[in-house]
């Protein structure tokens, strides 16, 4: 689990694609809110433990 701190204020429209769309459900992607691959940096988090990511990625645990 990792802290996240959002701040837009509404919802944003994906309109009816050809092709699928990810969207980030990781919260780090430098591409919000489409997924950018960098979900990959958790993959070695530890269960029950929370984490925070600094602006240069940096991962510590709270
Ligand atoms: S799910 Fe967040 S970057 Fe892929």
């Amino acid at each position: 689990m990792r802290k996240v701190l959002k701040s837009d204020k509404r919802p944003l429209e994906i309109k009816p694609q050809q092709e699928s769309v990810w969207i980030c459900m990781c919260g780090l992607s430098k591409n919000q809110p489409f997924c950018d691959g960098s979900h990959k940096t958790t993959r070695d988090e530890e269960d029950g433990k929370t984490y925070e990511y600094d602006a240069e990625g940096h991962r510590h645990e709270l």
